[in-house]
């Protein structure tokens, strides 16, 4: 079979992929009907099975797969003196500019970066002219080094970067504001009034019902991680875990974002997985390592090419880090954080042992002494995990129809092991009730252990093109053929190739090809 990918710009290609989220019910607009809420989001029929099989790929990874590491559900709602302790009452926060003419908020520092990235994309242009205008003899690294013009712009953005750095580092809100006047930055409607650079908190707040005043005062989690820590001694009394060991913990965090956008990459409310690995102090660098190797390799088990992930240091170190890297994936807006590694130190439960007065230490029987455990954590985004796998998935292209003419599909090329749904069973004809009943039949046993769906509306071809836009790895159809000797075509979503098989295979064959096992064995 030959296919043909379409060449379309990565603004395009985005554009597509969130109306084909709604369209075909992975993502919708939160409370849509009153015209959305910015930055929430739901996830519909598939969306909701997707992510279900991203969780469960990590979680399986993490605890199932160590007998180290253990899980935990905790409660969104904490005690408020959680969050002074953390450091997220104080320090959760980004630069707040408001425009005085369109009473417009930005983000001081993602106003910089934005234009930083313009100057980044007119070298990008730079080379790519250059690349094409030289050919096969075309030295990228000597051009980007002797070209002036691009030698002037990678000196404007080096300049740019260090002052950002640095202003960030020491929350300099007069140098930020100072950046945005020396690179006359306006804002969407051209205006150049801008306020003082001000921090901004990020966590949401609630009332509790019986509490009036400060004294009630709730936060919504920003991460998952505090439940974590307030929990060690916990778990690992009833757990019976010695040090080196990690618990791990899924859920919603949220985070009153002022700048939101670029789909569910950036969101209020979304959702966290995150391990917490407890160990001896002195040992952070090795187990950084570790960990940090590790996570890449489950990003690349998932069949993420290595290409289009990166590790990229943290140049602004986090309150509680004494070293993080996030591993970076290309969307389609570019290279963006996916995961954070962090070597958190005893930072977290050292200030609850001292707000709340409680021993939070672990007794080493080896080394016959007690120490605050220090953290290396791994923190994914599971909507951000979502959005990479499905912009990889995502393809346009030329593939020949029933008649062998060229016909355009869009397909989700999603891995078999976390696809929404695994097999579909379709009857040849819609109105032969011989076809239908021994489908109904293959798909009521199905049922049982794979995500599978019976369809028998529309012609074969619009049903098979259908669940190719769900990334449906599999579909069985049912012809005539089965009633003589109980075999049906399986059709492979990105081979197009069909098959003849038996109907006591189908089972064996499905389970086996969208298998987790498959990945596991990469990790
Ligand atoms: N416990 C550490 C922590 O929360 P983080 O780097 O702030 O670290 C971890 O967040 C991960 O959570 C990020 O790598 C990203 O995948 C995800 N994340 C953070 N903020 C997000 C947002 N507003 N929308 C979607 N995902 C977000």
């Amino acid at each position: 079979m030959s296919t043909k990918v379409k060449t379309q710009s990565q603004d395009d290609v985005f554009k597509k992929l969130v109306a084909h989220c709604k369209e075909y019910g992975f993502i919708y607009p939160s409370s849509e009907v009153y015209d959305g809420l910015s930055a929430v989001y739901d996830y519909g029929p598939y969306g909701v099975l997707l992510k279900n099989n991203l969780k469960a790929y990590w979680w399986k990874s993490m605890v199932q797969l160590h007998e180290n590491i253990v899980g935990l559900d905790c409660a969104i709602f904490m005690h408020p003196k959680t969050w002074k302790a953390s450091g997220h009452v104080d320090a959760f926060n980004d630069p707040l500019v408001d425009n005085k003419d369109s009473k417009k908020r930005y983000r001081a520092d993602a106003m910089i970066e934005d234009h930083l990235k313009k100057i980044e994309d007119k070298i990008k242009k730079e080379v790519e002219k250059a690349a094409k205008r030289f050919g096969a003899s075309f030295d990228e690294a000597q051009f980007r080094a002797t070209n002036p013009r691009v030698v002037e712009y990678q000196n404007q953005h080096d300049t740019i970067d260090k002052r950002l750095g640095e202003a960030m580092r020491t929350s300099n809100m007069v140098e930020l504001k100072a950046i945005i006047e020396d690179l006359e930055i306006a804002d969407e409607t051209g205006s150049r009034n801008w306020t003082d650079v001000r921090q901004f908190n990020l966590m949401f707040h609630t009332q509790l019902g019986n509490i009036a005043g400060e004294e009630g005062k709730l936060y919504l989690r920003p991460e998952t991680a505090q439940g974590i820590f307030v929990n060690f001694l916990n778990v690992q009394k009833s757990t019976r875990q010695k040090i080196p060991f990690g618990i791990a913990q899924i859920g919603k965090a949220f985070r009153n974002e002022i700048v939101a956008r670029q789909f569910i990459f950036r969101m209020r409310e979304f959702e966290q997985m995150e391990m917490q690995f407890f160990i001896r102090p002195g040992t952070q660098q090795e187990w950084f390592a570790k960990w940090k190797q590790a996570r890449m390799n489950w990003h690349l088990a998932l069949g993420a090419p290595q290409e289009k992930l990166r590790f990229k240091d943290h140049d602004h170190l986090a309150h509680y880090a004494d070293a993080a890297v996030d591993i970076q994936y290309e969307f389609p807006f570019g290279f963006k954080e996916l995961e954070g590694i962090h070597s958190r130190t005893d930072f977290d439960l050292g200030a609850h042992a001292k707000l709340s007065g409680k021993k939070l230490s672990y007794f080493d029987p080896e080394l016959n002494e007690s120490y605050t455990p220090f953290v290396v954590e791994t923190s994914v985004g599971c909507d951000r995990m979502f959005l990479a796998t499905l912009s990889r998935a995502f393809v346009e292209e030329t593939v020949p129809d029933a008649q062998g003419e060229d016909s355009t599909r869009i397909v989700l090329k999603i891995n078999p092991a976390i696809a929404p749904i695994k097999c579909a069973v379709l009857p040849l004809l819609k109105n032969k009730e011989e076809l239908t009943k021994a489908a109904l039949d293959i798909f009521n046993h199905l049922k049982f252990s794979v995500d599978c769906q019976y369809d028998d509306k529309d012609a074969i071809g619009r049903r098979y093109r259908r669940q190719d836009a769900i990334g449906t790895p599999f579909c069985i159809t049912v012809d005539f053929e089965t009633l003589e000797n109980q075999t049906v075509t399986i059709r492979d979503r990105d081979t197009l190739k069909q098959e003849r098989i038996h109907i006591k295979d189908i089972e064996r064959i499905v389970l086996e090809k969208t298998d987790m096992r498959l990945l596991f064995a990469k990790i």
